[in-house]
């Protein structure tokens, strides 16, 4: 696949300077294991060396000023891989956001965790509360992790409890509107992704944040997981400040607005 980054967008520049950066980046970070595969390694070295990855990413968006981080780290299909890998995902989620808490206290980051925690062992589910309540009032940027996370699974999660509402007689089914819906979703207090980024060469979005993504600017890249550094994630922040973002409006119209 051609690095979409090499490619000059001729014509289209961004309404203004503070436009440029996304507010909001999610990522899918992808490519582990073949990464371990090439280097004659097995699987779960890739996810070990994925951690050190995911650091530099949190500290640089930190620096760069990105205020809020998605990262996709285990979806809810991930629990058909075989046993093993799954034991060592979840025992090297638990170290490291032990081992990471201070790092986020440190650089005032808040940590959030969306999807269905409640499949993990007790452990993990104690190292997320214990690291979410530490840095509950950190506002310089905010790190979701979806874990144990689908779209489609959020999406119905929302249709639920609206519809007890809708049971009960609280709501009339005329009421439900797309901000109704959207406060029912795991990301209720995030903005939506400005840019999404897959790494590892697949060009799907493997039932991430489904809704949310509507209207994000979407880049994929070939490079695997572990190998993603500063310098990729500024290739994609370039790429994406030389989009034109129109929401269904015409270019005119973006440039008038500007
Ligand atoms: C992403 O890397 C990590 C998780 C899904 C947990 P993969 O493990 O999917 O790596 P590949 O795609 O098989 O190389
Ligand atoms: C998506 O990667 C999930 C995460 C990175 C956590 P997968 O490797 O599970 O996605 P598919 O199976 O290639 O679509
Ligand atoms: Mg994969």
């Amino acid at each position: 696949m051609k690095e979409v980054c090499s490619v000059p967008r001729a014509g289209i520049s961004n309404r203004n300077q503070q436009d440029s950066l996304p507010h909001h980046v999610a990522m899918i970070m992808d490519g582990n294991g073949r990464w371990a595969m090439q280097q004659g390694l097995p699987r779960t070295a890739g996810h070990k060396k994925g951690v050190d990855a995911v650091r530099e990413l949190v500290k640089y968006c930190r620096h760069r000023g990105i205020f809020y981080l998605t990262l996709f780290a285990f979806s809810s299909e991930n629990w058909s891989r075989p046993q093993e890998e799954v034991r060592v995902l979840t025992d090297l989620l638990c170290a490291s956001i032990d081992t990471e808490a201070r790092l986020l206290i440190d650089n005032d980051i808040k940590l959030s965790v969306i999807g269905d925690i409640s499949r993990f062992p007790d452990s993990l589910q104690k190292s997320i509360e214990r690291t979410c309540q530490q840095t509950l009032n950190n506002c310089s940027m905010t790190l979701t992790i979806a874990l144990n996370y689908g779209g489609q699974w959020d999406i119905q999660n929302a249709c639920k409890s609206i519809a007890r509402m809708v049971e009960s007689g609280s709501l009339a089914a005329a009421e439900i509107s797309q901000q109704l819906i959207e406060s029912h979703l795991c990301t209720h207090d995030l903005p939506d992704p400005d840019l999404f980024i897959r790494t590892g060469g697949e060009i799907r979005i493997s039932n991430f944040i489904l809704w949310q993504l509507a209207y994000t600017e979407l880049f994929f890249t070939d490079t695997y997981w572990p190998d993603f550094d500063v310098d990729c994630f500024e290739c994609a922040l370039n790429d994406y400040a030389e989009r034109q973002r129109r929401f269904g409006n015409i270019e005119c119209q973006i440039k008038e607005s500007a």
